[in-house]
């Protein structure tokens, strides 16, 4: 199997987990969108979604799926989104493409977090993959200051705007050792909106895909 047929697969097997009529929150990237592709396919219908994005809305929508505000929905069953990177215990990296501050409201509301991935995004400690940062525009670079006390080197994703207008820092090499209270730590930063640490809030279920198929690590 490929890396697009391994992200296929999982999504397929993440559709398994979807309640029929049920409103689900759907995350952002493309394992995700390989999600949506699958749950449309699989004819499995859907009450309406909450969506994490403008590209997933995007999406759902050009499936004939309903997009609705999570103002009006309440708590959420289902949240099925993927990940830049796991550790044993589910807590992940997230934020690549942007999206980790709508990814970690909705995780937040959602009574199960379904995480997809292919086996390239394992890891034993989390921090390969460059922690990323939303912080409001002015904060930019004292938040930088900040990351470059905690020991980390800070990368401004220059030119890109999340979808609440903000901005980006890329963190390398931060010592991700002890996950919740670096994501606390990050958190209390004023001008952080939030960081893509998923580690208070990890997924109850990650479905990876590998060679051998389709590996579950749940409680
Ligand atoms: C989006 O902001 C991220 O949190 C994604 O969940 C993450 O980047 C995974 O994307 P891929 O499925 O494209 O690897």
């Amino acid at each position: 199997m490929n890396q697009q047929e391994m992200k296929q697969a999982v999504a397929a097997a993440a559709v398994e987990f979807v309640e029929e009529d049920a409103t689900i929150g759907v995350g952002t990237g493309s394992t995700v969108n390989c999600f949506i592709d699958a749950l449309a396919a699989s004819g499995r219908r859907v009450e309406s979604a909450v969506s994490s994005s403008e590209a997933t809305s995007e999406r759902l929508r050009g499936h004939g799926i309903r997009v609705v505000d999570l103002n009006n929905t309440g708590d959420l069953d289902l949240y099925v989104d993927g990940a830049d990177e796991f550790d044993p215990h589910r807590r992940l990296i997230k934020g690549g493409g942007g999206a980790l501050t709508r990814e970690k409201v909705v995780a937040a509301a959602s009574r199960k977090f379904v995480c997809i991935v292919d086996q390239s995004k394992r890891v034993n400690i989390l921090g390969t993959f460059p922690l990323p940062i939303e912080v409001i525009p002015m904060a930019r670079s004292m938040v930088a200051r900040k990351m470059v006390a905690m020991g980390g080197q800070p990368e401004w994703r220059e030119g890109f705007v999340t979808d609440n207008g903000n901005w980006i820092l890329d963190v390398h090499n931060l010592d991700l050792v002890d996950p919740v209270a670096t994501e606390k730590a990050i958190n209390d930063i004023p001008g952080v909106v939030t960081c893509g640490l998923f580690a208070l809030r990890p997924a109850d279920v990650v479905l990876v895909a590998g060679s051998r198929g389709i590996e579950q690590i749940s409680p």
